[in-house]
């Protein structure tokens, strides 16, 4: 089992020496290695089981560090970045020659954030390189957002968690490539497409939800998925298809009835949508743990981190709608 503790001096030592740290960041806990050491990435992809088609994002603590990861940095990125970094969004930018292709799956581009947590930030400062991190799971599965979750699934397989609490966002960060003045969103996360929008013109038609064939690689249909058979739906009709006894339930605020309460979940009792992402993934591991059928899950306003929600939410749903 990994270590898990607050000790920076430690898991700066573990990253120098090539080995894997996980970090706590305001969406999800990452799993993280020198962004610019082979040898020490190739251990992510295969602790994760992660394919080789799936690029990592690169984590680091400034813009004048974001500008030595990108060949080149629009003056929107520095605009967005006033905004929103640190936070939760990924810029995808031209990559420069020290990133290897092996982070970015051999593209010619990169995606870079800075996290806004401030114990990742203080390592990422006090480190000489970025970070590659992908989410801290099992590829495939729902992200982790406390040191916990990291240490139950990987635990085995790196030597030290840094243990930074729940997740403030938790959900992971939101996904955009620039074009010109106009924003492609490649991921729905974090960062609300309400608040992009004060800052730039977020293209509607370009918003990438589930597909097979993803602008962002990686984002498959089936993808942050518990193990159960999650039902997406309004859940009064989808509680007179199924076994009330065996179900596990996740809504925003509504309790329901004829289900036990310890196999429901609301999200946010005040129906707040930003704090409903923060226990989203949390309540979808619980549920998973429990004896149960299937869990069913109703869809969120489609507003603010709602979107996001959905998003998640369709996917964990997919691979049992498409019967795969
Ligand atoms: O909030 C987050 O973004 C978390 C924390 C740990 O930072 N990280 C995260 O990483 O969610 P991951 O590996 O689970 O998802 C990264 C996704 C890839 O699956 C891919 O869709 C997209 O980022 N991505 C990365 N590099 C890209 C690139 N060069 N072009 C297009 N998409 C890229
Ligand atoms: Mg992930």
């Amino acid at each position: 089992m990994a270590d898990i503790g607050i000790d920076l001096l430690k898991a700066a030592t573990y990253l120098t020496q090539g080995d894997l740290v996980a970090i706590p960041t305001e969406t999800v806990y990452g799993l993280a290695a020198n962004a610019y050491d082979e040898a020490a990435v190739v251990k992510i992809f295969e602790a994760k089981n992660r394919p080789a088609f799936d690029p990592l994002i690169v984590h680091t603590h400034s813009m004048e560090e974001v500008a030595s990861i990108a060949r080149e940095v629009p003056e929107v990125a520095y605009q967005l970045a006033e905004r929103f970094m640190p936070g939760p969004l990924t810029l995808i930018l031209p990559k420069s020659e020290k990133v290897p292709l092996l982070v970015t799956s051999g593209h010619d581009s990169v995606g870079v954030r800075i996290p806004r947590h401030p114990l990742t930030l203080e390592l990422l400062k006090q480190l000489p390189f970025p970070l590659a991190a992908p989410s801290a799971n099992p590829f495939g599965y729902v992200s982790p957002t406390t040191a916990q979750h990291v240490q139950d699934q990987l635990g085995e397989k790196l030597p030290y968690i840094i243990d930074g609490g729940s997740c403030l966002v938790g959900i992971e960060s939101t996904i955009i490539r620039l074009d010109g003045n106009e924003v492609e969103v490649l991921r729905l996360g974090g960062l609300a497409l309400e608040e992009l929008e004060e800052v730039v013109n977020v293209s509607k038609a370009r918003i990438k939800t589930s597909s097979s064939n993803p602008a962002a690689p990686g984002m498959l249909s089936s993808h942050y998925s518990p193990r159960k058979k999650v039902l997406l739906g309004a859940i009064e009709t989808n509680l007179k298809k199924v076994d009330a006894s065996r179900v596990g339930v996740i809504s925003l605020q509504q309790a329901f009835p004829g289900v036990p309460e310890d196999h429901q979940i609301q999200l946010s009792p005040a129906g707040d949508v930003s704090e409903a992402a923060k226990s989203l993934f949390a309540a979808l591991r619980a549920l998973d743990s429990l004896d149960l059928d299937v869990i069913l899950a109703e869809p969120m306003p489609e507003q603010g981190l709602g979107r996001a929600i959905n998003d998640r939410l369709q996917r964990a749903s997919f691979q049992q709608k498409n019967g795969e």
